[in-house]
């Protein structure tokens, strides 16, 4: 039995403790917004936060979780309205969609870390975030836009 944190609830959950955190947050706790993508930590597409760090929840055990706090694109913001997903909505980024919630929860680390990125920063930081659509430029749009408003609500 672990005991996880996930957007903020306390939570309990039946199993092996080496699980893929992937697996414990769709199967077991039906937040199906973090995809699998490769499960070999090389796409991006599930990417969570644990204790606001950028983590590949396809590679980590959920019994590293356990003490953390997990937040998953569900329990990014009360209403959908964090400044990145806005971002996302006015530049109508996603393509099929498949990718997002893990670029979304990179790039608010991202932007956490460099609230003002270039192009560049953007294009590195953002490098292990794989389209297969080919959304990059739209990304970067948003980004720029996502610091800019938390320029303006600051
Ligand atoms: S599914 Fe985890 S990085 Fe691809
Ligand atoms: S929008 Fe389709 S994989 Fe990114």
């Amino acid at each position: 039995m672990l005991s996880l944190n996930v957007n903020n609830k306390q939570v309990k959950v039946e199993v092996d403790p080496n699980t893929p955190l992937l697996w414990v947050l769709r199967d077991n706790l039906d937040l199906v917004g973090t995809k699998y993508g490769c499960g070999v930590a090389q796409c991006g597409a599930c990417v969570v936060h644990l204790d606001g760090e950028a983590v590949r929840s396809c590679v980590t055990k959920a019994k590293r979780a356990e003490g953390k706090k997990i937040v998953t694109i569900e329990g990014l913001a009360e209403n959908n309205d964090h400044p990145v997903q806005k971002a996302w909505i006015e530049e109508d980024v996603p393509q099929c969609g498949y990718c997002h919630s893990g670029q979304i929860m990179s790039a608010v680390v991202l932007l956490k870390e460099n609230p003002n990125p270039s192009d560049e920063d953007i294009d590195i930081a953002m490098s292990g975030n794989i389209c297969r659509c080919g959304t990059y430029s739209r990304i970067r749009k948003a980004i720029h836009l996502a610091a800019e408003i938390n320029k303006s609500n600051s």
